[in-house]
């Protein structure tokens, strides 16, 4: 079964294409980079790539992850500028033995190294923004819910791959890194059990390494959505013992047969699946009930991230 997974509405595009790659026998990780790319090269999107929010000091500096689940490599990079692609930076340090998460300059220089293109990341329309910022808040601005771009892909012959990327926080501190290039709290992918990725406040996600997680009840026998919903259950279970509000935290998984899950703390959480022939836009919701996954359209979705 061919299967592709991805967060919020701006990844539709890409699922689209990455999807048309797996039917023309594509592998899982190619599928997931153009994916991810589509994303990274878009300037309407504010918190991935081009056209991201920087950080306090007016940089845009950005995370991404790529995990192969046949292997377990993985290649991660943390708070690096101008790199037009960070998903690609992160795709060519994976399979390394040693050196497969760099941070900053060092991952500028290996990008150069590698002849992936640079680019100024900092559009006019961001420029403005952190201008408007700085004059009315002075400090960071509270965490507006719209990130990471996650896409986990099952290509024809079972391989499965996880990518992420993002610019983080708007108004961030400089150097700050959130859980997407953090192996087990961002993404996770074992092609044995699943895979599973996370978006929303990254301090959160880092403290209860909620992709192992998900990946994890999987392995023990949940399926994809009873392992986003109980591992999101139980965090924001003890959050809410420890006196915390439950925050803004999404999940998604797939299963080795390429069956999605999801769960949010969102009044809803938009994502993508494509499995076979079809693809479509999905929410998850937090309700009264608990969460609940609806299949829903384009049109029912603008508005949305
Ligand atoms: N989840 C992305 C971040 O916190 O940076």
């Amino acid at each position: 079964m061919l299967a592709m997974i991805s967060t919020w509405r701006m990844s539709w595009e890409g699922l689209r294409q990455g999807m048309a790659l797996l039917r023309e026998g594509c592998g899982a990780g190619d599928a997931v980079t153009r994916a991810i790319q589509c994303v990274e090269d878009d300037p309407a999107y504010t918190s991935v790539g081009y056209g991201g929010l920087p950080d306090r000091s007016g940089r845009v500096t950005m995370d991404a992850a790529y995990m192969d689940g046949e292997t377990l490599r993985l290649g991660a990079v943390m708070a690096v500028e101008s790199v037009r692609n960070p998903i690609l930076l992160a795709r060519a340090l994976c399979g390394r033995e040693t050196n497969c998460v760099l941070a900053g300059r060092g991952a500028e220089q290996f990008a150069i190294a590698r002849g992936l293109p640079l680019r100024d990341m900092l559009t006019e329309r961001a420029r403005r923004r952190w201008l408007e910022a700085l004059d009315t808040e002075k400090t960071a601005a509270p965490y507006a819910g719209h990130d990471t771009v996650c896409v986990i892909g099952l290509d024809g012959a079972g391989r499965m791959v996880v990518g992420t990327s993002t610019s983080g926080l708007f108004m961030k501190e400089p150097g700050r890194v959130g859980d997407s290039p953090v192996s087990g709290s961002g993404f996770y992918c074992d092609a044995r059990y699943g895979a599973a990725a996370a978006t929303g406040l990254g301090e959160d996600v880092m403290r209860g390494c909620l992709s192992y997680e998900v990946v994890s009840r999987m392995r023990h026998g949940a399926t994809a959505q009873q392992a986003c919903e109980e591992a999101l259950r139980d965090f924001v279970g003890h959050k809410r013992e420890m006196g915390e509000e439950d925050g803004s935290i999404s999940l998604i998984a797939l299963s080795p047969t390429g069956q999605p899950g999801a769960a949010t703390t969102l009044p809803v959480f938009p994502f993508a699946w494509g499995h076979g022939d079809s693809c479509a836009l999905y929410a998850a919701r937090r309700t009264p009930e608990g969460i609940r996954v609806a299949e829903t359209t384009g049109e029912e979705m603008a508005g949305e991230p």
